[in-house]
């Protein structure tokens, strides 16, 4: 039986985030430069953001820059923006044919004045899309993003339009750039590494991690399924105890 066949349709996760990671490795594996890795890292984007959106996954997060991916060579840095602005430009109409939305997360006044305009045009031609929301964590760090929160937090605090005794994990969850979504309930990290790099800190409190060493250009619809049926035979207790869940 395929990985497809064994997914229960009625126990999706709502919410696949994915760290995209490997391509680097994979074009030095083939005697390439990187930037060959990340080109090719973008038919896993697309195999990926397909099948996710036919099995009826309603958000997908793709962790495609960091805040301290700045620090990569400046070459690098501005081919990955490049091929940024071309893919966005170039498969805003495939989002459109897909019905899928697209929304960025991060802290977008980095971003290249071209690459911003590309992605804010995708994203308002594609506001009205409703089957998936395709979220791109772009110039993204968890601890940026943290920080973000606790600063407007604190202006609330300081305006008196909020009181101390009020901030709970709700308004707190508010304050992120992914307050309008529910939280990853699987997290997928490709190539190997076994860590978070920095990627929706307080979002995956609860999530499912889930790890291959498939590099990310190598990364296809069947992977994606095999993570799901994965995700869906483990039992998820939430500090229960597997009685407790199990009935
Ligand atoms: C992931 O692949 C893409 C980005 C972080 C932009 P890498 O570029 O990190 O590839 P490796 O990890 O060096 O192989
Ligand atoms: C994490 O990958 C960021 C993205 C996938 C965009 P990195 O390759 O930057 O992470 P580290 O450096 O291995 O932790
Ligand atoms: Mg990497």
């Amino acid at each position: 039986m395929s990985s497809k066949e064994q997914i229960k349709m009625n126990a999706l996760p709502s919410h696949v985030a994915i760290i995209m990671d490997g391509n680097g490795r994979w074009a030095k594996e083939k005697g390439k430069l990187r930037v060959f890795g990340h080109q090719n890292g973008v038919k896993a984007v697309r195999d990926t953001v397909e099948a996710a959106a036919e099995l009826g996954i309603q958000n997908l997060t793709l962790y495609a820059f960091s805040t301290e991916n700045w620090n990569r060579p400046k070459l690098e840095v501005s081919a990955l923006m490049e091929l940024l602005v071309a893919t966005i430009s170039k498969e805003t109409k495939t989002l459109m044919e897909n019905n899928i939305r697209l929304n960025a997360i991060g802290d977008l006044s980095q971003l290249p004045k071209n690459c911003f305009k590309e992605l804010q045009a995708a994203m308002e031609k594609t506001k009205g899309n409703s089957r998936m929301t395709l979220h791109l964590a772009l110039s993204y760090s968890a601890k940026w993003e943290i920080t973000n929160a606790v600063k407007l937090i604190a202006d609330k605090v300081k305006q008196d339009t909020l009181s101390i005794a009020d901030i709970n994990e709700e308004i707190i969850s508010a304050h992120l750039t992914t307050k309008d979504f529910p939280d990853p309930e699987l997290l997928i990290r490709t190539s190997g590494e076994h860590r978070i790099s920095n990627f929706l800190l307080w979002q995956i409190a609860y999530a499912e991690l889930y790890f291959t060493d498939k590099l990310w250009p190598d990364f296809r619809r069947e992977d994606l399924y095999e993570a799901i049926v994965d995700f869906q035979n483990r039992e998820r207790r939430f500090g229960k105890t597997s009685e407790q869940v199990s009935v």
